[in-house]
């Protein structure tokens, strides 16, 4: 996608009004971030496909899926009939997602793989020409509100290292305990597509949340 991006996590919004939370964002996100969740990959159960479709017509931002899922291939016929754009599927859901990849692409989906902090960049590394993305987890997936996870970081280098020296053109996502006061060293390390959930929509203006993370990466003050 290039340059950096800016993508809220829905999870951290008022579900009691999710309409109104998209909106708040439209104008400054660059992707909508949307964490699904089975209560069995991850303990915690979010929304899925009827709720994404809900919101398809309410906004035009990108929608970025990461799945937390059990078999997560066999949501992607669902989601791309709710209007998914990008799907993130879990390496250690799928430690083979070739055919995941395949399906997504059959689908009209953007795909993208993604690592917990305990699994090292090798475990996609055979598969990352197939990535758009890849989604380097920055706390423990499953909750928001946790603190960032610097060891990660080593792994984003690793990541940017690879995608270079094979020419690839994969973005590279950090998600977890994004704010302020974290997303300088994501950028340094060579993220470049950013989502932050507290820090936006735990923000009094989340519209303001997003053009504050956006000046602290591109070095306004
Ligand atoms: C965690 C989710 C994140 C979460 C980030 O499992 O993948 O996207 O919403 O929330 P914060 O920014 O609060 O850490
Ligand atoms: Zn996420």
């Amino acid at each position: 996608m290039g340059g950096y991006l800016i993508a809220p996590s829905l999870l951290a919004a008022d579900f009691s009004r999710l309409g109104e939370q998209v909106a708040a964002v439209e104008k400054d996100a660059d992707l909508l971030h949307l964490d699904v969740m089975d209560g069995h990959f991850v303990p915690n159960i979010s929304f899925g496909p009827p709720v994404i479709a809900s919101l398809r017509p309410v906004t035009s931002l990108t929608f970025d899926c990461h799945l937390m899922t059990t078999n997560p291939d066999q949501l992607l016929p669902a989601l791309a009939e709710a209007g998914a754009d990008v799907v993130t599927l879990h390496i250690e859901a799928m430690p083979d997602p070739s055919e995941a990849a395949k399906s997504a692409a059959d689908l009209g989906l953007r795909f993208g793989l993604v690592l917990s902090p305990p699994t090292p960049f090798a475990a996609v590394a055979p598969f990352m020409e197939l990535c758009s993305m890849v989604l380097v987890m920055s706390v423990q997936p499953g909750r928001g509100g946790q603190e960032f996870d610097s060891k990660v970081l080593s792994k984003v280098e690793t990541a940017r290292n690879w995608i270079e020296s094979h020419e690839l053109k994969a973005d590279i996502q950090i998600d977890g305990g994004i704010s302020p006061a974290t997303i300088m060293a994501a950028r340094d390390a060579g993220a470049n597509v950013f989502v932050a959930g507290t820090a936006v929509f735990g923000a009094p203006n989340p519209s303001e949340a997003i053009r504050d993370l956006r000046r602290v990466i591109e070095g306004e003050t």
